[in-house]
């Protein structure tokens, strides 16, 4: 078999492995790009996504620069864009289309290159991928159609991309109207939801847990009091000390938020529950709704006990004056072991400086 042929054999079967295998999306897209890069037997190869929005064309993914963006009507890529056709251009510098501007801001010489069209299941053009530079000789029909290959897996791959992050973006949004909500009700600021983000996640940094969990430690910890929503005006704003009676229906705030934020599908929401539900638990089992103690509270409910307790005691509430920085911080460590679990004490006593950089960074202007 001609050589070139099992090469690309060879690479396209590497193509179907590595579909397989790779399931993070950035991984993917850099996979293929190299691959697209090696089929054709180029130098770099780039893919673009156009934005609609502000009429420009950006790298998601490019060999040897970080990012490049230029407007939609220029270049070779912009021209892709405009006829949604394969461009093969044998010498750039003599193609007036050729947006040479690039290659002076990155120290590159553009030789030719080749440019495929990339659709979303619309039909709609949502980029370009372009390799640049045939090692030897010119980009020929067939590397366009090797690249069309490639462009397919690429167009897939980066549709899914935008439209999770879109969803992604969504839920956030939903997420702040809902703790708006709460905030709004109970008249504490979004100031408050966000110092008890992060004083949270200065707790989660120091711990041996992923990513994943510290980012939805800062994203749920603002959610901790929505079931407020639940409690009536008049006892959450009350000027003075709640009766026995009342202070009971305050309590049903946590359970509440647990029914609003829970879904048996989502572990993220689930996490978030946790949130709600167990933000009032104490290590001493003393806590409620459950009476749960030590380890058989959720991390993410212990982590967010300290930095709510810590912020509302810094903070004025109908029925109390906000006390000092250091006071709150004292109380903290008085309950080390009591209210809150011992080694998450610890090492919010040894993180002061960050509380001290949140407290006087987000405070209430009054
Ligand atoms: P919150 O105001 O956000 O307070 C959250 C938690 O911070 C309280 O949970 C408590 O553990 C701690 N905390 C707040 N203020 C003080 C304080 O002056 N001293 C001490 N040692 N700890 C304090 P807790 O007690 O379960 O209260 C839950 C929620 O119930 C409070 O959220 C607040 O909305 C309401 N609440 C509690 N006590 C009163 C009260 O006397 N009057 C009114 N109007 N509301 C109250
Ligand atoms: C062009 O398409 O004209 C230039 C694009 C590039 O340098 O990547
Ligand atoms: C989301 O954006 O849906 C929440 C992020 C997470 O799952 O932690
Ligand atoms: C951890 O360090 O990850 C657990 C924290 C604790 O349970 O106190
Ligand atoms: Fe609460
Ligand atoms: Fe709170």
């Amino acid at each position: 078999m001609n050589d070139n042929i099992q090469r690309t054999l060879n690479l396209l079967m590497k193509l179907g492995r590595g579909m397989l295998y790779e399931h993070s999306p950035d991984n993917l897209l850099i996979f293929i790009s190299d691959l697209a890069r090696d089929l054709v037997d180029a130098e770099r190869c780039s893919v673009f996504l156009y934005n609609e929005e502000d009429n420009t064309l950006y790298t998601r993914f490019a060999h040897g620069v970080d990012k490049i963006t230029l407007p939609a009507d220029k270049g070779i890529v912009g021209y892709t864009i405009k006829s949604g056709d394969i461009q093969i251009v044998l010498d750039a510098y003599s193609d007036s289309r050729f947006y040479s501007k690039i290659d002076d801001e990155i120290g590159f010489k553009t030789k030719n290159l080749l440019t495929v069209p990339l659709f979303n299941r619309e039909e709609k053009i949502i980029g370009v991928l372009e390799v640049i530079n045939k090692k030897v000789g010119f980009f020929t029909n067939f590397d366009a159609e090797l690249l069309l290959l490639s462009a397919n897996y690429i167009s897939f791959i980066l549709e899914n991309m935008i439209l999770s992050s879109k969803i992604r973006e969504n839920n956030l949004k939903l997420i702040y109207k809902l703790t708006a909500a709460a905030e709004f009700k109970d008249q504490e600021t979004s100031l408050h939801t966000k110092r008890v983000a992060l004083y949270s996640e200065v707790i989660a940094r120091k711990l041996n847990v992923d990513d994943v969990f510290i980012e939805r430690v800062v994203i749920g910890a603002p959610m901790h009091d929505i079931g407020k929503i639940g409690i009536p005006d008049a006892i959450l704003n009350k000027p003075s000390k709640l009766t026995d009676e009342e202070f009971k229906i305050i309590t049903t705030h946590s359970s509440i938020g647990y029914r609003i934020l829970y879904d048996k599908e989502n572990p993220f929401l689930k996490f978030v529950a946790n949130i709600a539900k167990d933000h009032h638990e104490r290590w001493d089992g003393l806590g409620y709704p459950n009476s749960l103690k030590c380890e058989d509270i959720s991390l993410q409910g212990r982590i967010v006990a300290i930095a709510d307790v810590f912020d509302a005691l810094t903070s004025k509430r109908p029925y109390k004056d906000a006390w000092s920085f250091d006071k709150s911080f004292g109380q903290i460590m008085i309950d080390k072991g009591t209210h809150f679990d011992p080694h998450l004490v610890e090492i919010f006593n040894s993180s002061m400086d960050n509380v001290l950089n949140i407290y006087n960074n987000f405070r209430e202007v009054s």
